[in-house]
């Protein structure tokens, strides 16, 4: 810990780091003259197993949710993700050619320790996502990948969030490569847009300094709903869950698609609503969900390119306006808005922002 560096909190300190978490994990995975990956970084078993099981809390079982559309697109590995204080109560069978992947910044979480515990019980492979190299659960694991996000001070994460993403990202590649998936040319191009993002990530901090004004409008709402699709939903949760462990406002994350299943009933002109809608396949259909509340009275604050800010713009009360980036990286980029949004809220609300009040860094008790 070398104190805020001039920064007002903790989180703003975290949050502006990541660019340098993003490009630390690159050069510990990847090569940097060659755009491959370092394949010994990796357990040699990784790509042995035909099914993925991810197990986590909080903003880790958010990551492992991002994670599970990469492991599904790249390596074709079906993917359960599960939250570690269920998962070690279900009792669900366990298949033996499943790989556990049990994510923890502190490896100290008491429900994913046992989880952990549970899972080399019944005899399957498990490893580890970790920020603590000497924590508990870096010992009790088969083995474990490192976050390189360095300490992580505030109690909401940010960083240690963006290294998860980085090396299941890396992971899944890793796995396509060993089967046959990823052939070098593809591999060598992937990685070689993946040492431009902590730039593209610089770039999106300095320009979402208007943010301040979107938080303002935010401040007074005791409600909010989050809104995507596809990794656009659990970036939504990921949003929803900073604001309401920062700003103790009222915040709920739904898949865009479910909302006529419910949610849609709470609609009003005292709802608002944060849209994720990068773009892709599913930005059409996120943005008619839009069209569905705005018609309802709500507010929109909508996280688009330039494209959809445009498609939607008669609909929206605020935009946040995101660079064109490669689909790979969106989940990273998208999550720096959310962030800086919530801190926002939170400070202009006055709150304590690194130690929220009933929350702790580590639940290290069940
Ligand atoms: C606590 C923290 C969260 C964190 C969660 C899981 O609730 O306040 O920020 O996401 O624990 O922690 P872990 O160390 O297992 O990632």
């Amino acid at each position: 810990d070398q104190g805020k560096q001039g920064y007002r909190h903790y989180m703003l300190k975290e949050i502006h780091q990541q660019p340098e978490v993003v490009r630390n994990t690159l050069n510990h995975y990847c090569d940097n003259a060659s755009f491959t990956l370092k394949d010994e970084t990796f357990p040699s078993n990784i790509a042995r197993f035909d099914r993925l099981s991810i197990v986590a809390c909080g903003t880790s079982y958010y990551a492992g949710m991002v994670a599970r559309t990469w492991f599904e697109k790249y390596a074709a590995i079906p993917v359960e993700a599960d939250i570690a204080s269920e998962y070690r109560y279900r009792e669900s069978p366990l298949s033996p050619n499943t790989l556990s992947l049990f994510i923890s910044q502190s490896g100290e979480t008491a429900d994913t320790l046992a989880a952990l515990r549970y899972t080399k019980e019944q005899g399957l492979s498990c490893i580890s996502l970790l920020n603590v190299d000497t924590s508990t659960m870096a010992a009790e694991s088969d083995s474990f990948l490192r976050t390189l996000a360095g300490v992580e001070i505030g109690v909401a994460s940010t960083k240690a969030f963006t290294g998860q993403l980085m090396v299941l990202l890396l992971m899944a590649l890793r796995i396509a490569k060993a089967s046959g998936r990823l052939n070098t040319a593809a591999e060598k191009a992937a990685i070689k847009e993946l040492f431009t993002l902590p730039v593209g990530l610089s770039n999106v901090i300095d320009q979402l300094a208007s943010i301040k004004s979107i938080a303002s409008s935010l401040m007074q709402s005791e409600h909010t709903l989050f809104l995507g699709r596809g990794t656009g939903f659990p970036l939504a949760q990921e949003g929803a869950l900073k604001l309401k462990e920062i700003s103790y406002i009222h915040a709920e994350a739904y898949p865009a698609g479910e909302l006529k299943h419910g949610p849609i009933a709470l609609i009003d002109d005292a709802m608002p609503i944060v849209l994720v809608a990068p773009p892709g396949p599913m930005m059409s259909k996120t943005l008619s969900n839009l069209r569905e509340v705005a018609a309802r009275g709500a507010k929109v604050i909508l996280i688009s390119n330039h494209e959809g800010i445009e498609l939607a713009s008669e609909h929206i009360t605020h935009a946040i306006e995101m660079p064109d980036c490669d689909p790979v990286m969106m989940p990273v980029l998208y999550t720096l808005p959310l962030q800086l949004l919530a801190y926002h809220v939170a400070v202009l609300k006055g709150t304590d922002v690194d130690q929220p009040r009933n929350l702790a860094k580590s639940v290290t008790v069940e």
